[in-house]
């Protein structure tokens, strides 16, 4: 599925994702405990869109739209070929009854692939809108307080 409502929640692996109980991933990640974050580039910005428009109840999403799925190491759920990077993940904590439906996930393995030309990633702003990466601004210098967490 996709899904941009995500945070980081420090400097080790630990990511927010809130995934509404409408959606199979949802039930398949409170089913398994786990799942495999996977980090798009501006190319697949389009095929983004249309996964997020269609469900894996019906669909096979990998066949649909020409992505290859490849084993993970740590947990089932497939890594993505095509993307940037892959985070398998196994859930720390799973939504309670606030209406929030946070999952809070663990990396237990990261992925890169480093033959990608196209490294650019993208955000969504909430109205159908994306951001794509632009200028990277290094001011490593001035960390000063956190050098053991860069
Ligand atoms: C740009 C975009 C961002 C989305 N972000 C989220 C999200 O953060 N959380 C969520 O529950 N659904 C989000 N969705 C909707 C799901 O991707 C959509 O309901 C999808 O059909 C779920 O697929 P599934 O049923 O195979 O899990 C988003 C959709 C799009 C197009």
């Amino acid at each position: 599925m996709t899904a941009s409502c995500t945070a980081s929640l420090g400097f080790t692996p630990v990511i927010g994702v809130a995934l509404g109980p409408w959606n199979h991933s949802y039930r398949a990640i409170m089913e398994t405990g786990e799942c495999v974050l996977s980090i798009p580039t501006v190319d697949m910005m389009e095929t983004v869109v249309d996964v997020g428009n269609c469900s894996g109840d019906s669909v096979d999403k990998f066949k649909r739209f020409g992505l290859t799925p490849l084993p993970s190491d740590k947990v089932a759920t497939p890594l993505i070929a095509e993307s940037l990077g892959n985070v398998e993940c196994v859930v720390r904590e799973y939504p309670t009854d606030n209406g929030l439906y946070l999952f809070v996930l663990e990396g237990v393995k990261a992925w890169s692939n480093p033959d990608r030309e196209e490294r650019r990633t993208f955000h969504a702003v909430g109205d159908g809108t994306f951001v794509m990466d632009g200028e990277t601004v290094n001011l490593r210098h001035k960390m000063t307080k956190w050098e053991d967490c860069i």
